[in-house]
This record gives C-alpha cells, structure tokens and sequence, in this order.
C-alpha cells in the first residue's frame, strides 16, 4: 500500500485554522466555547465530512468522526485538541486534529479498507484556561472527572460549565459522556514535542512512553485594600505582596525538591482592583507543578501549600487554597509503542523513546485503552507561544507514521 501525504494540503488547513482565532495573526487564541472555538470545530466538521465520516457529538462537544470498519470490534481512536491558550501558535493540538484526518484521507486514497473503525476523536477544552483544569472532555469520557463534579465547574466569573455548554448548544446529559471500558481498542495522539530533544538529536520521531504528572493550585487571597498614600505601610494587608512571596516559594519547592523534572509555574496573577494608587485588597493565583515522578511532585506541592498558608497568616491575608487537579502520570501501551517504532523502522523515519513533560488527553484515555504518543519536533522546544512552528516535512512525517500504525491497528482483527 502506497500511503502518500499532501502536505501543501494539510499546511493550508492548518493556516487556514488558525486564522479562526480571537487575536490577529500570528497570535492563536481559541479559548473552550468562544466563538472562534465554535467556527474551528465547524470548519474540522465540514472537513470529516468531506471524508464521509459519521460524526457524534457528546454533551460537552467531545467531536468523533467514524470511519466505520467492516467488522463490528472496537474502533481504533486518533486524535488530539484545538482550543489553544491566550497567546498560542498554530501547531498545538492542530497536528493531531488535522494530521489525523490527513492520515485517514491518505488511507482512503491509497485504498486501504479498515477492518476496525478508525475514529477521530477531537477532545473538549485539552487547555484549562476557561476552568483551571485541562483535559475536561478527555477526564469525562475517562471516568476520571465524575459527571457531578464536572457540572460544579466554574470559570473565574463563576460562569459554569453547565451554562457554557448549554449555551454552545451542548444540551444533552453529562452522565452520558463516559465512555465504556473496552470503548476503543487503542488511542494513538500526534503532537508535536513542545520541548527540544527532537530537533537537538536530529530525529523525526518520538515514540512517547510516559506521560509526566500534572497538578493545578488555586489560591485566592483576600487583604485589606486602601489608599495608596494614606494607609502606612506598618497596617498594609496587601494581597499582591503575598501572592508575591507564594510565586516565589513556588519557584524554590519546584528548584530544590531533589529531582529535576519538577517544575512550578504561577501561571495566573490576578488583583483587584488594579489601580495604582490603591492597595490590592484581592489576589487571585493559578500554579501549575509536574514531575515525572509523583513523590518529588507530591512533597513540592505539600510544601507551597504550607508556605502559601505561613506567607498569608504572617501578613494578615485571608488564603482559600483549592487542588484543582492533582493526577497521576501515565505509562503507554508497550505494544502500541512497539507498533509505532515498527511503522518508524519501515518507513525509515528516525526515532527515539522519550517521555512527554506536556499533558495531553493521552493522559486520560490512557486509563481507559492502550494508548502512546508520536512526537514531531518542534522549533527550538518552542509552544505555547506564537513563534511555535512545525515544518511541514516534520509534519508529514509523523501523519505518515500514524497512518501506518492506524492501519496496522485497523487491521489486526483479534484485540
Ligand atoms: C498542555 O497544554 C499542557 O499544559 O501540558
Ligand atoms: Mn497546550
Ligand atoms: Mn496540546
């Protein structure tokens, strides 16, 4: 079978996404429900069905696209996310979303017949900009967000899940979503790295073998505010200084808990009122800590909570601090990772084993079937930001070897 890629093709529709964004080029910003996130997810939707796909939407917008095999087993599931955070670039989710339906469109093209269906699997809100936590569509279909706690979620507006699904027209049960176990037969994502190992080593791929562990802080601090040049500084209660002092005891628990791979990052900083001749009476921070081993990532979590509550009871802050998301690492399927560095060998693509420090929905659906990761590099290790770029070869590259191992997993009738 002659599996060939059009990669002018895939470059436009990736160009093409990210000018549905809600900032101007070449800032991506697709934030879960906006309206930017509503016209992208119509645009993969016109495109899966351009293939003949079956699409199902669930209740909180996950989107599967079915390429319906000629046996009735469980079907093989590709696929990644296109929301993307303030201030993002092109390629984040993107080269999972579109690679995966350029795989399947070089399949049909080569006239390969699944025997198991492949599907692809565009998950809800992978990023957690609108709810603190990522991953919401991949943890429900997962089982690992129960449906009761999902509909508890709030943005910081306190606008919640439930409003904001409703209002996309995702009205259906939450209850619905989870997925039975046996659902799939296996979940193969493309990614690109967003670190730097790829391209430093000079190889095409990466076959990923573990997923790092991610966990989510909230801390809102309450002080006292007042008049910038009335109130002295012995009475200050100032809630900016004190979510000052916690970032910085995030950035020591994270560079002295013994491993290398924790890292901390107060990623969210928000005071009210925001005015320069005015104490801040109220401080809002979001911390982001992983590791790749849970003990080291545990230990430095315990001890930015005991140095946030010493921090704020010393200055006369009120501290509500909240684990928003605190989730175990994940191991992928030794035989999926096997079957990507076969496809690698076959094809002649260059590879390594390697884990991924970023979270994906990975993460999740590997608690529920085989699962493993292919990486392609990215520019300088460079994501999350609008300079993050994947060539188009690069890119090529790893749908060509998803398609292969789709097709070896579409094939294989036994489970
Ligand atoms: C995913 O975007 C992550 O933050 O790892
Ligand atoms: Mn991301
Ligand atoms: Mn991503």
């Amino acid at each position: 079978m002659n599996v060939e890629i059009d990669s002018a093709r895939l470059q436009f529709e990736i160009d093409h996404l990210a000018s549905i964004s809600e900032n101007p080029p070449p800032v991506v910003t697709r934030v879960l429900f906006s309206e930017a996130d509503l016209r992208a997810r119509k645009f993969v939707q016109g495109l899966c069905r351009d293939l003949a796909l079956s699409l199902r939407e669930d209740a909180v917008g996950n989107l599967f696209a079915r390429w319906e095999g000629s046996q009735k087993l469980p079907p093989v599931a590709t696929g990644s996310h296109i929301d993307a955070i303030p201030n993002a670039g092109k390629y984040d989710g993107v080269v999972g979303v579109l690679g995966a339906i350029e795989a399947i469109r070089a399949l049909q093209r080569a006239g390969f017949r699944p025997q198991r269906s492949i599907e692809l699997i565009v998950f809800t809100a992978e990023e957690p900009t609108r709810f603190g936590i990522g991953c919401v569509g991949s943890r429900l279909l997962s089982g690992v967000l129960p449906p009761g706690k999902a509909a508890t979620l709030r943005d910081r507006a306190g606008k919640s899940l439930e409003a904001w699904r409703k209002g996309a027209g995702y009205d259906g049960q939450l209850d619905s979503v989870p997925l039975a176990a046996n659902t799939y037969a296996a979940f193969i994502e493309l990614h690109i790295e967003q670190g730097p190992v790829l391209e430093k080593e000079n190889l095409s791929i990466g076959v990923v073998e573990k997923i790092a562990a991610p966990s989510t802080l909230r801390m809102q601090l309450t002080g006292v505010g007042g008049h910038a040049g009335a109130v002295l500084m012995p009475e200050r209660r100032d809630a900016l200084t004190a979510g000052a002092e916690i970032a910085l005891a995030v950035e020591t628990a994270a560079r002295t808990s013994g491993s290398p791979d924790t890292v901390g990052t107060t990623g969210v900083f928000q005071i009210q009122p925001g005015a320069v001749n005015s104490v801040p009476f109220a401080a809002l921070l979001e911390i982001d800590v992983r590791d790749t081993q849970i003990t080291t990532r545990d230990a430095t979590l315990e001890k930015i909570e005991a140095a946030a509550a010493e921090i704020c009871d010393r200055r006369g802050v009120r501290l509500e601090q909240e684990r928003l998301n605190v989730d175990p690492p994940a191991a992928c399927d030794a035989g999926l990772v096997q079957s990507i560095a076969e496809v690698c060998r076959k094809t002649g693509a260059t590879y390594r084993k390697m884990i991924s420090r970023a979270y994906h929905d990975s993460l999740f659906m590997a608690q529920i079937c085989p699962t493993a990761m292919i990486f392609i590099p990215c520019r300088g290790g460079i994501s999350h930001r609008p300079d993050e770029f994947a060539s188009p070869e690069g890119i090529a590259a790893g749908v060509q070897v998803l398609a292969g191992v789709l097709a070896t997993a579409a094939s294989r009738s036994a489970r």
